[in-house]
């Protein structure tokens, strides 16, 4: 690094232990903020351009904060610039400045490196202008980047977890009025174990979109029948008596929904218990309901999560994030850990014909800024 620059700013990549696909559906999610993280080093240039490097890409990318629309077909650079945009027009001041990015999210692993880099850009910006900000703000505005300017309708938990994470606990985030409680993360005798199946990424978008969609069939269906203005107010109770107004693929999303928030409220009392193979049920339960009422989970995090789940020292996996791709996150007993990997690596390279890959990932906080 050769230039002077004058702030480091960090926010998160993200795995979520329980509570998958319901943030838009206004339930509770339980995610947490990684040591895999997006790093900006920032200065200010006197400019009207914010310039753009990677410590990784040989790429450079200039963009006019005058025509910050502009640049969305970028390959590179579209994300920093849908979120200085949306930062920008909130009503806050942005500056001309140079940016390195260094990124150790892996893309496309499903650990949100969309929401770190989204993030971390809109804390940078404002804090290299000589403004502070409320983190949950931070977040708000980088969700409507990734759905205004990427064009995925996503839920807030990604942003919320990369800007609000905090050091070893789990965040109990309420999606409707997005206010979140902090449990510390207490495991006892288990490890977290983070392993991405390496599926190469498509159509993510629109698969995403769509069972979105599907969810809101369902809502609009079911308000007609119940006093509810989200499909997380619908009880386990209600869905069976109401749900076959719903047929189809609608029903299922919906099923998967509904019981989700079940599962997430008994996660969040195991937690707070220390029932640690109630968790691990929970999980496993989790990952069935994905793979078979919602489908979103494919051969790759089913052949990894099974491999996982067959495994003596683990008690719980599933898949972690949109799916699709991406990783899993398993529940394994410490003294079982090599062995786990070792084991879960060959069976999943024997099904599916290549390498899954093992990441060394810590618990830890949101966004953090340091004057250089
Ligand atoms: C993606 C989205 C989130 C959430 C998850 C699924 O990560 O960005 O908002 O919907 O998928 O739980």
């Amino acid at each position: 690094m050769t230039k002077e620059y004058t702030y480091k700013v960090t926010a998160a990549g993200r795995i979520n232990i329980i509570g998958e696909h319901i943030d838009y559906c206004g339930g509770k999610v339980m995610p947490a903020a990684l040591s895999l993280k997006n790093t900006v080093y920032i200065c200010p240039n006197g400019t009207n351009t914010i310039n753009l490097s990677w410590t990784t890409l040989p790429d450079n990318v200039s963009l006019d904060i005058d025509k910050l629309e502009s640049y969305k077909g970028l390959k590179y650079g579209n994300y920093q610039a849908g979120a200085a945009l949306m930062w920008k027009n909130a009503g806050h001041k942005v500056i001309g400045c140079d940016m390195l990015h260094d990124c150790t999210v892996p893309f496309g692993s499903g650990l949100s490196s969309s929401a770190a880099i989204e993030v971390s850009t809109i804390a940078a910006l404002a804090t290299v202008a000589g403004d502070s900000f409320d983190p949950v703000d931070v977040a708000l505005k980088a969700q409507q980047a990734e759905r205004e300017y990427t064009g995925v309708n996503c839920g807030i938990m990604d942003q919320y977890a990369s800007a609000c994470g905090k050091k070893n606990s789990v965040m109990l985030l309420d999606c409707s009025t997005v206010k979140c409680d902090y449990l510390p993360l207490n495991l006892g005798d288990y490890s977290l174990v983070i392993i991405n199946c390496n599926k190469p990424h498509n159509l993510v978008e629109s698969k995403y979109n769509e069972r979105r969609a599907q969810t809101e069939e369902a809502l609009s269906i079911l308000k007609t029948v119940l006093p509810v203005s989200c499909l997380a107010e619908v009880s386990v109770e209600q869905f069976e008596k109401y749900g076959k107004k719903l047929s189809g693929k609608v029903y299922d999303r919906c099923k998967h929904v509904v019981e989700e928030c079940e599962r997430v409220n008994k996660a969040a009392a195991a937690m707070k218990s220390g029932d640690i193979l109630l968790l691990g049920k929970l999980l496993n339960e989790s990952h069935k309901s994905l793979k078979e009422l919602y489908e979103v989970t494919g051969a790759e995090l089913d052949a990894l999560a099974a491999a996982a789940q067959a495994h003596p020292a683990c008690i719980g996996s599933r898949m972690t994030g949109a799916g699709f791709g991406g990783c899993t996150i398993s529940l394994v007993h410490k003294d079982g850990v090599d062995d786990f990997k070792k084991v879960v690596s060959a069976e999943y390279l024997n099904k599916i014909g290549y390498e899954c890959k093992i990441y060394d990932a810590e618990i830890a906080d949101g966004i953090t800024v340091t004057k250089i």
